[in-house]
């Protein structure tokens, strides 16, 4: 469920009409509902009610600091990969004991800015990088606690480029590798192990490979026991799917209900790393049609939002919905709807039916709150775009449109 809904023929985001913002803000245009945020955040969170838990948003999937801060007023901890995205979110007041780190190639500086922060942990992901952890510790005199990111080696059934929990991937330390690490941490100072983790991919649409997962967590979690390591948590990640289409993905709650059953006699704190299921649905991109134009083979649209702004359809072939922001009930045709970029690979939608559309109508993509701006460029020279966060009737600026300045102030 979201807040973009049509009010009198026009799309509104909550109560501020779309056509008004674009007029505005101009396009390409990002907005955001702030409502749909929270509902979701609270579906989610609630879910697993009963269930010590923490839930911690998956900052990647859209970082905008207006977004952190509201999420962060919910409550809600913080995954993140980078110490940009630390940065982003102690900046939004997220409090740092409430902070995971992953990622597989975190530099000695980033790791000394978590251990300065207090962050809970670094999901560690690799014998390499637990090295590299270790000797910044001992150098600031703290203790880092850490928890292995375990690769189960199970089959997300998801687009391969956002799959990682599979043997083949980049991610995380297989079970063997994972043991070791975790024995040899208690001959070490520096270093506290108190949470097991993985993350198997993301766009979920099936429960059964986080179960299948989990199953394996729990399994080395009594070889652990066996071999006297005491950890609190267990980390499953992200990767909850949202429909973009006609995917049915679990309801967070099924999800829930599922970890509950299986975690019952568990004494283990579960943190949750929820990114597209919270944002994907709370945000839309408005673009205007700057031209139309047919050849024998094709109808486009050539709109002014591109792969630079969203960059989903070009990278993973993702399917995006379109619709007019002011339906007026003509017949459809079959469209590729383009940007103005210099590839062929910049397309929003191919082959998609659409209503006729006219130069200078506008278009809103949907479900592009998640991976939309937060993966966006300036390639071609193109600014980025304006990001709103509309609450109710109030508009908050969020991200002013880029300038050209913009583009040239770090150049020389
Ligand atoms: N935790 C970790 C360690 C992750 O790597 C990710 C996403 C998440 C949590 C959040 O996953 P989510 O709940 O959003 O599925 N750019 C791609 C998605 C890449 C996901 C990367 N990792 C896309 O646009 O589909």
């Amino acid at each position: 469920m979201h807040h973009f809904e049509y009010r009198d023929g026009t799309l509104f985001a909550e109560d501020v009409s779309i056509t008004n913002l674009a007029r505005e803000y101009g396009t390409p245009l990002y907005v955001y509902s702030a409502a749909t945020f929270t509902r979701h955040f609270k579906a989610f969170d609630s879910a697993f009610d009963g269930l010590d838990h923490l839930t911690c948003y998956s900052v990647k999937a859209n970082s905008n600091l207006s977004v952190l801060k509201l999420l962060a007023g919910l409550g809600a901890g913080m995954d993140i990969v980078s110490g940009g995205e630390l940065f982003r979110a102690l900046k939004a007041g997220v409090s740092p004991d409430k902070i995971v780190y992953s990622g597989v190639g975190k530099r000695a500086a980033e790791i000394r800015e978590a251990l300065d922060a207090g962050i809970l942990w670094f999901n560690v992901e690799s014998g390499a990088e637990l090295l590299e952890i270790i000797e910044v510790a001992r150098s600031v005199g703290k203790v880092a606690r850490v928890s292995f990111r375990i690769n189960p080696d199970v089959d997300p059934q998801t687009h391969p480029y956002i799959s990682t929990g599979m043997k083949k991937n980049k991610f995380g330390l297989d079970i063997e590798h994972s043991l070791k690490a975790y024995a040899m941490c208690a001959d070490l100072e520096n270093i506290e192990p108190i949470g097991m983790d993985c993350h198997i991919g993301s766009q979920l649409t099936s429960i059964e490979p986080f179960k299948e997962a989990l199953q394996k967590l729990l399994d080395f979690y009594g070889k652990l026991k066996d071999m006297g390591i005491d950890i609190k948590y267990l980390d499953l990640g992200g990767g909850l799917g949202i429909t973009y289409d006609e995917e049915a993905p679990p309801h967070p709650t099924e999800f829930g209900q599922a970890l509950k059953d299986m975690l019952a006699d568990v004494p283990l704190k579960v943190i949750l790393e929820p990114g597209r299921v919270i944002a994907g649905n709370s945000g839309i991109l408005v673009t205007e049609v700057v031209y139309t134009k047919s050849n024998p083979s094709r109808n486009f649209l050539i709109v002014d939002a591109a792969m630079n702004d969203l960059v989903r359809p070009s990278l993973y072939g993702s399917y995006h919905r379109i619709a007019e922001v002011e339906p007026k009930g003509r017949e459809a045709m079959l469209y590729d709807v383009v940007g103005p970029i210099c590839e062929s690979s910049d397309f929003l939608a191919r082959e998609r039916d659409l209503p006729a559309v006219e130069q200078g109508e506008l278009l809103a993509v949907f479900s592009a709150g998640a991976y939309g701006f937060s993966m966006s460029s300036n390639y071609n020279s193109r600014p980025r775009a304006c990001e709103l966060l509309v609450d109710g009737e109030k508009v908050i600026v969020a991200r002013k449109r880029e300038t050209y300045d913009d583009l040239l102030d770090k150049e020389l």
